[in-house]
């Protein structure tokens, strides 16, 4: 391992392995010889951000029981490429989401809980968008209206362009 992390070329190249395994350039990175620890301590701090705050704005209840970012972020890079799709089936409010498009993948996120789902938009909109414009996304899911968010876009602080595609 570590004549193969001093030179990498000279020992292997990257490459799709029989069992489908894909051994990219990342496996010369040197870990010592180890994957990373599977105890992830991550102090759960996140109280103020735009999720949150907005949410309280509002007077709507913010999830109860969030991932911190650091969590879904450790599974996503070390599991994933950018561009695979990433899919979390008790999404909540969608931190796994939050952190996927961050990371450049893509993502699915199921949820039982409609005002959940709705609530977690405030992860996906300009930080800097009004209020009025975050409450009227939120209720439009909650009334099963789509919203494309691609729509939504901001000049300085007056919104343009987003109700006229929904349906
Ligand atoms: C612990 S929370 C997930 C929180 C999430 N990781 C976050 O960062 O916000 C689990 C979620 O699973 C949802 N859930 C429970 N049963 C479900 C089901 N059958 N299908 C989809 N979602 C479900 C709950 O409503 C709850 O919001």
């Amino acid at each position: 391992m570590k004549k193969l992390i001093s030179n990498p070329e000279a020992h292997y190249h990257p490459q799709k392995r029989p069992s489908g395994h894909e051994i990219s350039k990342s496996f010369a990175k040197d870990n010592g010889g180890a994957i990373p620890s599977n105890l992830l301590q991550i102090p759960n701090t996140d109280s103020n951000g735009p999720y949150l705050s907005t949410c309280k704005a509002l007077g709507l209840k913010g999830h109860p029981a969030r991932f911190p970012s650091q969590l879904p972020e450790f599974f996503i890079r070390f599991l994933t490429e950018p561009n695979d799709v990433v899919l979390d089936i008790f999404a909540g409010s969608n931190m796994t989401g939050a952190v996927a498009e961050v990371e450049k993948r893509q993502w699915l996120a199921f949820e039982l809980q409609k005002d959940y789902l709705a609530t977690s938009v405030f992860r996906f909109v300009p930080n800097v968008l009004p209020l009025e414009n975050k409450k009227q996304i939120y209720e439009q899911i909650m009334l099963d209206i789509g919203v494309d968010l691609t729509k939504v876009q901001t000049q300085g602080t007056s919104l343009s362009l987003w109700r006229d595609e929904i349906q």
